[in-house]
């Protein structure tokens, strides 16, 4: 029994793809099925999947059907965090869709998913993504204040559902927390956030992200561990669409 996990497989089987670099990009050339076959390598139906969020560039739930139905597909538990392109879910009606997908799907937000004596908890995050202003050599000057307003308050919403998922397992009895961001913990200039302080404070063990794609963003935030919680990016593009084994 394990557990693997992996972002942003943007499937788009009756959607209108709208991201110019997964065009171009050869990473992205068949990844459905690269990812497909990946995942029937090493994935057993006892196993775990965490897909952590830009599932589908379908506008609403009609839109990603095959996407899901793609997903479901998969083998082992499938559980979904939600990405900032994942418009068919809105997150007041995450309650909804668990009971739509019961049993073949998991949507993770402002609850967890049980994995042995582990709660698996997230939110989709946020991180200020500039504009920032750079120099010559491209060192940062500044950024856009309005946008780092706007940044905080998303950052702040986030961090109270992130929150609302760690209390939902430790009122349940959980102690050891695998803890999933869609965006990276922290934008490019921080070294902590609300999210690395809130893994700190419930002890996560690790904090697996996504959302980070092509070579120059793949190292925007942390990797590695940081007073004591373990970082990883799991995009599918960084991951060469072969899932990431967590535990
Ligand atoms: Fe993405
Ligand atoms: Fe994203």
């Amino acid at each position: 029994m394990s557990l693997y996990a992996i972002g942003d497989l943007h499937l788009h089987f009756q959607s209108q793809l709208k991201a110019q670099g997964q065009l171009r990009d050869p990473v992205w050339r068949n990844h459905e099925e690269r990812f497909r076959k990946n995942c029937a390598a090493v994935v057993r139906e006892s196993d775990t999947l965490l897909l952590a969020g830009d599932h589908s560039w379908g506008k609403n739930l009609a839109e990603c059907e095959r996407d899901l139905e793609y997903i479901m597909a998969l083998p082992g538990r499938k559980v979904l965090l939600r990405g900032n392109h994942d418009m068919f879910w809105d997150a007041k009606k995450t309650a909804a869709l668990n009971r739509q997908f019961e049993g073949r799907l998991f949507f993770l937000q402002n609850n967890y998913f049980p994995y042995r004596d582990c709660a698996l908890v997230g939110t989709k995050g946020y991180t200020f993504e500039g504009p920032f202003y750079l120099d010559r050599r491209g060192r940062v000057t500044g950024w856009d204040e309005k946008e780092a307003v706007r940044a905080e308050k998303l950052v702040q919403r986030e961090a109270e559902r992130l929150r609302a998922s760690f209390e939902a397992a430790k009122g349940d009895g959980y102690r050891r927390f695998i803890m999933f961001l869609h965006y990276p913990p922290t934008n490019i200039l921080e070294k902590r956030s609300a999210f690395t302080d809130m893994a700190e404070e419930y002890g996560a063990e690790q904090v697996v992200y996504a959302h980070c794609h092509g070579r120059a963003r793949f190292h925007d935030s942390i990797e590695g561990t940081l007073r004591g919680v373990a970082y990883r990016l799991v995009s599918g593009d960084y991951m060469l669409w072969n899932p990431a084994r967590i535990l």
